[in-house]
């Protein structure tokens, strides 16, 4: 606990003499979401780390994530210095999705807009005419839907077919999956919400058709925060990273939180619903990265970049 204390005090300080922030994601370590609620950075989905990185005044944004979350902060931000603890931390939607495949798929398909979810790389952002996160994926398809667009959707199917089946849009979907969230299962669901009866059940969209049909709400994880606090129950269950419990805790306080069940990725996994790449953010990665931060820089070619904050952008103005 002392040692904690010395690496908060650290961190702190270099955040103050190097005009950096903490920008954070709901998934990692409960350790640094305090410390950028004590900072004034900001603990958030997706789609909010993007507007607020662009959108602060600090020279130097700590993106504590995966690292499209990093890639995006630059490519919205590109006068600032975007360090993360650890450039490794990928996402198994954007390692399933690799440019060359993504882009033959779109030139197979010239009649298709191309939306694609946040999490994947600058370059397939750089061929997207949309980018979208799960807050603002409906409204985002159900707009191309009216103006009579047919879509080409990557790289999450589940999410894919989720709102593909909620707007009645024509989506060709990739076949790409989240790692945490595939794994949540129906039939254990199940048993888990006779155990109690009362317990509403909260989804996100990343997960197998099967699981979101037993929803009561389905959402990102602000959305999901959200509905923690507004539906009555005093039980949620819940299918996302188990990362969420520290702000939904807070946000719904005195509620019994409980996690969904997993079908378990490996004999060596203990809880599943957990980012193996969002664990690698924490107090020593922080430190380390402030300290030295080579290794830790995100770059993005500039060529890429300058198509990729189109995509960007286009979302950030819709939702605005
Ligand atoms: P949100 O956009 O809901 O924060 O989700 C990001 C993510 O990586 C989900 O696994
Ligand atoms: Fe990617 Fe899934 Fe990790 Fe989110 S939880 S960063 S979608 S692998």
């Amino acid at each position: 606990a002392e040692e904690r204390e010395a690496l908060r005090a650290e961190i702190k300080e270099l955040l103050a003499e190097q005009n950096a922030v903490l920008v954070v994601h709901y998934y990692v370590d409960e350790d640094l979401q305090i410390l950028a609620d004590e900072t004034g950075g900001r603990v958030s989905d997706s789609l909010d780390m993007a507007a607020f990185g662009a959108e602060h005044e600090a020279q130097t944004l700590v993106v504590c994530g995966v690292r499209f979350m990093g890639e995006t902060a630059k490519i919205l931000s590109p006068e600032k210095r975007v360090l993360m603890p650890e450039l490794h931390a990928e996402c198994s939607l954007d390692l399933g999705c690799p440019p060359e495949e993504f882009t033959a798929f779109c030139d197979a398909h010239p009649d298709r807009t191309v939306v694609v979810y946040a999490n994947t790389s600058a370059e397939v952002k750089a061929r997207a005419d949309w980018v979208v996160t799960s807050s603002n994926a409906l409204e985002i398809v159900t707009h191309l839907k009216e103006r009579g667009e047919k879509i080409l959707w990557a790289p999450d199917k589940h999410l894919g077919r989720y709102i593909r089946d909620q707007t009645g849009a024509d989506m060709l979907l990739w076949e790409g999956s989240c790692v945490v969230h595939d794994e949540f299962r129906a039939d254990a669901l199940a048993e888990l919400k006779e155990k109690h009866p009362g317990a509403a059940i909260l989804v996100h969209p990343e997960s197998p058709e099967a699981v979101v049909e037993m929803a009561d709400r389905v959402g990102s994880t602000s959305q999901l925060i959200k509905a923690a606090t507004e539906l009555p129950n005093e039980t949620l269950i819940v299918a996302t990273d188990r990362g969420i419990f520290h702000k939904m805790a807070e946000a719904a306080p005195g509620k019994t939180l409980i996690e969904a069940p997993t079908g378990g990725r490996s004999a060596t996994c203990v809880s599943c619903a957990h980012c193996p790449w969002m664990a690698m953010n924490g107090l020593v990665s922080v430190r380390d990265a402030l300290k030295h931060p080579e290794g830790h820089e995100i770059t993005v070619d500039p060529a890429i970049r300058v198509k990729a904050v189109e995509s960007i952008q286009r979302m950030l103005d819709f939702s605005r």
